[in-house]
């Protein structure tokens, strides 16, 4: 009993601490990671921690701070200690890419791998940051995304991860609004071919990239469901608001990426107007949880991880 605790307080120091690739020991039980740079603020060691623990399967999952510069060094040491799979998260998901042996279709699809499994030395790349989105919307607003009339904020690295889900699960309509427009019309131009349908939308595109004003903005609101805020605003606390509270209407669903604080900014504006609101932690959960099979082929312990980002998210605020 007593060694079971040891074995448990053992796997928790190491889901908390920060190594680099020099500092990782050998031995020890199977080793996961997430490899970043910064890493620190990255919860995913708590939410796998819990799913191996929950699960029974002996793993370790640490931190690894990874200078870009040093990212190939790190994936041979990592395969040199036969590491089943690990995360990958900014900046390195681009050139994460290069490093794997094959690519899934859906990191092919964004340029960018979240997620590798090392299949007896022979490294495969994964993204699982849309499909996790997808199941988060399904999770919390009971919804397809599918069926939805879709507005995005944002065309940086997670706009483009949630355009790209949308578009293929061929969304009622998407409508991408970018600071920057042009990023936005490249986004709508690669995403044409999957949004092509018979479909008769009426007046509305059913594919459209608007720039990033009021009016325009307004004009589109009462034809879309679901408003994604996929820019970085609001990651710092003092950030303004995202779009002016009249803009929002009571009839939409508003996701926020972000999920810290947990009520942000943009879902008490939401709950001003009497739209629902959700904010990013059930999108980090699931594509945790995707990854999670990936590497062991099983279910997630869903309700394992989510208790654990909470607590990791009150404990880290
Ligand atoms: P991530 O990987 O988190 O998506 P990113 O690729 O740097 O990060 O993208 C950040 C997104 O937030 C971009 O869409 C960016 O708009 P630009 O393409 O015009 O830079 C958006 N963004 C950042 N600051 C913004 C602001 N103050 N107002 C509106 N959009 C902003």
């Amino acid at each position: 009993m007593i060694l079971v605790a040891l074995w448990f307080i053992l796997l928790k120091f190491f889901s908390m601490e920060i190594d680099t690739a020099e500092t990782v020991p050998a031995a020890g039980p199977p080793l996961y990671a997430v490899l970043g740079h910064p890493v620190a603020h990255s919860l995913s060691p708590q939410m796998q921690m819990a799913a191996f623990t929950a699960c029974q399967i002996p793993a370790r999952y640490l931190r690894i701070d990874v200078p870009p510069e040093t990212l190939p060094a790190t994936v041979q040491k990592l395969k040199s200690f036969a590491a089943p799979g690990w995360n990958c998260t900014l900046p390195l998901k681009n050139e994460m890419l290069t490093l794997v042996d094959e690519v899934d279709p859906s990191a092919q699809r964004l340029g960018v791998v979240n997620t590798v499994l090392n299949d007896a030395g022979r490294l495969i790349g994964f993204n699982t940051d849309g499909e996790g989105w997808m199941r988060a919307i399904r999770e919390e607003f009971r919804m397809d995304v599918h069926d939805l009339r879709i507005m995005i904020l944002g065309a940086g690295g997670a706009g483009r991860a949630v355009a790209v889900q949308a578009a293929l699960e061929r969304c009622e309509r998407l409508v991408i609004v970018n600071r920057t427009f042009e990023k936005s019309q490249a986004l709508v131009r690669e995403l044409e071919p999957l949004m092509r349908t018979d479909k008769l939308m009426g007046s509305c595109a059913r594919l459209a990239a608007i720039p990033w004003n009021d009016d325009a903005i307004a004009a589109e609101i009462s034809n879309i469901d679901l408003l994604v805020n996929a820019t970085s605003v609001g990651v710092i606390s003092h950030d303004p608001l995202i779009l002016p509270v009249r803009l929002l209407q009571p009839h939409l669903m508003v996701y926020d990426l972000i999920y810290r604080p947990a009520k942000t900014k943009l879902m008490e504006a939401a709950q001003e107007v009497g739209a629902r609101g959700a904010n990013g932690l059930g999108m980090l959960l699931h594509q945790g949880a995707a990854a999670f099979t990936i590497w062991t082929g099983i279910s997630a312990p869903l309700d394992a991880m989510r208790t654990a980002l909470l607590q990791a998210c009150q404990s880290t605020r």
